[in-house]
């Protein structure tokens, strides 16, 4: 896995593949990893390139909160010196998140987005208390309570026992420092309507159809915000579509990644 150093941190990505560049963002709190069926059959004439954000997988946390606009700035550096100037940017959930502010912050770099099993909508009251009596559990016990409590809302009934046991096994490998470090900077990630009203380019929004934390309704709302974008809802699938119908998933990107090329 290649490295880059960004403030003296060691920051991970894997780049596989050549052709069309396409960025894709894992969510919380999983790795680059948890794009295994992507990494490992890359659409051809595709790039990937697939970052560990700050403080998961292999990259080393950094100060403070995991804000969406740091994790959107270590991929733009990450861009700069990969010398890409504009790629297709794909986040699934958190990821979605941060490829949002990634178009607030530099909408220029993006050729394409690419929306899996995330929303638009920032927290409210309620949801900021529960992200930090998260945070100030994972730093005191680590992060099998926070596993335990989302796990079964994960996957669609039926879901692969080998995903199933590979994803929790990958969730309860994370650092804690970085999981609390994200959970503090989801709390204070602010509502992405305005940006995706204004963004006007080439967006594909995929959720499962049995996702039960970002469900297809907000899917719906994400994809009435992007004028022109496409919604793909896939059958058997919760918020993990990549990983639960990765042949569906990958149909829908190369489906509209012919429509860029
Ligand atoms: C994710 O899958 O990245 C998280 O469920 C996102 C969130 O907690 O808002």
């Amino acid at each position: 896995m290649p490295t880059l150093s960004i403030s003296g941190r060691t920051y991970f990505y894997e780049d596989r593949g050549e052709g069309l560049p396409v960025v894709l963002l894992h969510g919380f709190p999983f790795s680059s990893e948890s794009w295994w069926p992507q990494l490992e059959a890359p659409p051809k004439g595709v790039r990937l390139i697939v970052p560990d954000h700050r403080g998961f997988g292999h990259s080393e946390p950094g100060e403070g909160p995991a804000t969406m606009e740091a994790m959107a700035e270590d991929v733009l550096t990450l861009l700069d010196a990969l010398r890409l100037p504009s790629v297709v940017v794909g986040g699934l959930s958190m990821g979605g998140y941060v490829a949002i502010a990634l178009t607030r912050l530099d909408p220029g770099r993006v050729k394409g987005l690419v929306l899996v099993d995330t929303q638009s909508f920032a927290d409210d009251e309620a949801g900021r208390q529960r992200r930090e009596a998260t945070a100030v559990d994972v730093e005191a016990h680590g992060v099998n309570g926070l596993v335990d409590g989302m796990l079964p809302r994960l996957f669609a009934p039926g879901a692969d026992g080998a995903v199933r046991a590979r994803v929790e096994k990958l969730m309860r490998a994370q650092q804690p420092g970085g999981v609390a470090a994200a959970t503090r900077g989801m709390a204070t990630r602010t509502d992405g309507k305005d940006i995706l009203s204004r963004y006007g380019g080439p967006c594909l929004v995929v959720v499962g159809d049995a996702d039960a934390i970002t469900p297809p309704e907000k899917a719906k709302v994400l994809a009435e915000l992007v004028a022109g974008s496409t919604l793909e809802v896939i059958a058997g699938a919760g918020h993990l579509a990549p990983l639960e119908q990765p042949a569906a998933f990958s149909a829908a990107l190369e489906r509209f990644l012919a429509r860029l090329a």
